[in-house]
C-alpha cells in the first residue's frame, strides 16, 4: 500500500471503524468520509486515541458518497479506496427501494468515478452474500449464479459491476469482497434486522428475552470482525490487477440455536427464548465456499466462533477493556499481508 490515504467510506460504521483502528495501528493515513446515518462518532473514539499517539494521521470528513464535489474533494491525495458506506439493510431497502439504490448503487458509480477522475490505483467494495439469494446448493462458491431477491442485494450487484467495469477499462484494480455474516463489538443491535449475534447479546446484556423467528435451525456463515478487517487489507495489499470477487466467510455452517448456547454459557444463565413465526424472505441456509480468498488473497478466517462471541460479548455486556488487546487482532496475524 502507498503511504497516501486510505480512504475508508462508511469509515465511522461497524466494520469501517474496526478498519480505521486497524490502518492507523500499522502507520497507514486514513481518511473517513461518512454521513453518520448509521455510523457513530464514538465507533471513532479508539481511533482518534491511536491518532494522537502519532505515526499516523487521521482525517473524518462529514458527507455523502453521492456528493460528487465532496466525494472529489476527499479523493485527493488518496492511493486506495475503501467503499463501506452503503444501507446495510435488506428491510429497509424493501421499504425504500430507490432510496437505497441511490446510496449503495449511485453512491458507488460516484466513488469509483471520482477516483478514477483522481488516479487512484485500487478499490475494495463492500459486497455481501445477499446477491447469492437462496443458493440451492452449499457451500456457495463465486461462481454461483447472482439471484439477489432483494434491493439491498440488487445494488450490491449493480456496484460490483460498476467496479468491474472500471477495473475492465484498465482504470483502477478492483476487488469486491462479499461479506458473509459479520459479528463483532460495535455492532448495532438496533433493528430486529440486525446482525442476530449482535441481537442474542444485547438482549442477553439487557436481562431480556431473545426473540427466535422460526426453529432456530437457519444458519449462517458467521465471520468475525477482525478477521473481515483482515481480509480488506490483504484486497488492499496483494499484487492483484483488473478485477476479482471473492467470498469472505469461514466456510462454516452454524445455527441459531448453537449461537445461543454459546451466549448462555457466556452469559452463565440460560436465555429465555421467544419464538416467533419465520420472517419472508429469510433464506434457510448459507455457508461460503471460502477456497477463492485463500488462492487469491491468501486470506481465510482464523477467530474460532467461541473466542469471536467471547470478545463481542465482552463489549455488550462492559467487560470490554480487559479484551482490548486481543479482539482485533486474532491469532494468525494482524494486518493480512
Ligand atoms: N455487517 C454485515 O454482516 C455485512 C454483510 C455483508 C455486507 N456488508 C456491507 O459492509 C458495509 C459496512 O457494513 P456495516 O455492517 O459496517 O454497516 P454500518 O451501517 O455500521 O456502516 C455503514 C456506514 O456507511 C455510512 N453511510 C451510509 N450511507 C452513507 C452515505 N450516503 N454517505 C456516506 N456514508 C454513508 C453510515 O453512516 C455507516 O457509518 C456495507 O456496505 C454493508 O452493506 C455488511
Amino acid at each position: 500500500m502507498d503511504d497516501t490515504f486510505t480512504l475508508v467510506t462508511g469509515g465511522a460504521g461497524f466494520i469501517g471503524s474496526h478498519l480505521v483502528d486497524a490502518l492507523l495501528t500499522d502507520g497507514h493515513d486514513v481518511r473517513v468520509l461518512d454521513d453518520f446515518s448509521t455510523g457513530k462518532d464514538e465507533n471513532l473514539d479508539e481511533a482518534w486515541a491511536l491518532a494522537a499517539q502519532g505515526g499516523a494521521g487521521l482525517q473524518v470528513m462529514e458527507g455523502d458518497v453521492r456528493d460528487e464535489v465532496r466525494v472529489r474533494d476527499v479523493m485527493d491525495g488518496c492511493g486506495a479506496v475503501v467503499h463501506l458506506a452503503a444501507v446495510p439493510s435488506v428491510a429497509q431497502s424493501m421499504e425504500d427501494p430507490v432510496g437505497c439504490d441511490s446510496v449503495t448503487h449511485g453512491g458507488t458509480v460516484n466513488v469509483v468515478r471520482q477516483a478514477v477522475e483522481a488516479g487512484v490505483q485500487r478499490v475494495v467494495l463492500a459486497s455481501s452474500c445477499a446477491v447469492y439469494g437462496d443458493a440451492a446448493q452449499l457451500p456457495i462458491a463465486e461462481t454461483t449464479p447472482a439471484r439477489p431477491l432483494s434491493p439491498y442485494a440488487g445494488a450490491k450487484l449493480a456496484s460490483e459491476e460498476v467496479c468491474m467495469d472500471a477495473a475492465d477499462a484498465g482504470q483502477i484494480t478492483a476487488v469486491c469482497l462479499r461479506f458473509f455474516n459479520v459479528y463483532g463489538p460495535r455492532q448495532d443491535p438496533g433493528s430486529a434486522y440486525s446482525g442476530v449475534i449482535s441481537r442474542f447479546l444485547a438482549a442477553a446484556a439487557a436481562g431480556e428475552p431473545v426473540t427466535l423467528y422460526g426453529d432456530g435451525r437457519q444458519t449462517r456463515d458467521f465471520v468475525y470482525v477482525a478477521d473481515v478487517v483482515r481480509a480488506i487489507r490483504a484486497a488492499l495489499s496483494r499484487p492483484l490487477v483488473g478485477a476479482t470477487v471473492v467470498n469472505v466467510g469461514t466456510g462454516r455452517e452454524t445455527d441459531l440455536l448453537q449461537i445461543l448456547d454459546v451466549i448462555d454459557e457466556r452469559a452463565g444463565r440460560r436465555l429465555e427464548r421467544r419464538l416467533e413465526p419465520p420472517r419472508d424472505g429469510d433464506i434457510r441456509h448459507s455457508c461460503a465456499d471460502a477456497r477463492r480468498a485463500g488462492w487469491v488473497l491468501g486470506w481465510e478466517a482464523v477467530t474460532p466462533l467461541a473466542a469471536g462471541l467471547a470478545h463481542t460479548w465482552a463489549w455488550f455486556s462492559g467487560g470490554y477493556g480487559a479484551e482490548v488487546a486481543t479482539w482485533r487482532f486474532p491469532p494468525g496475524g494482524r494486518d493480512g499481508e
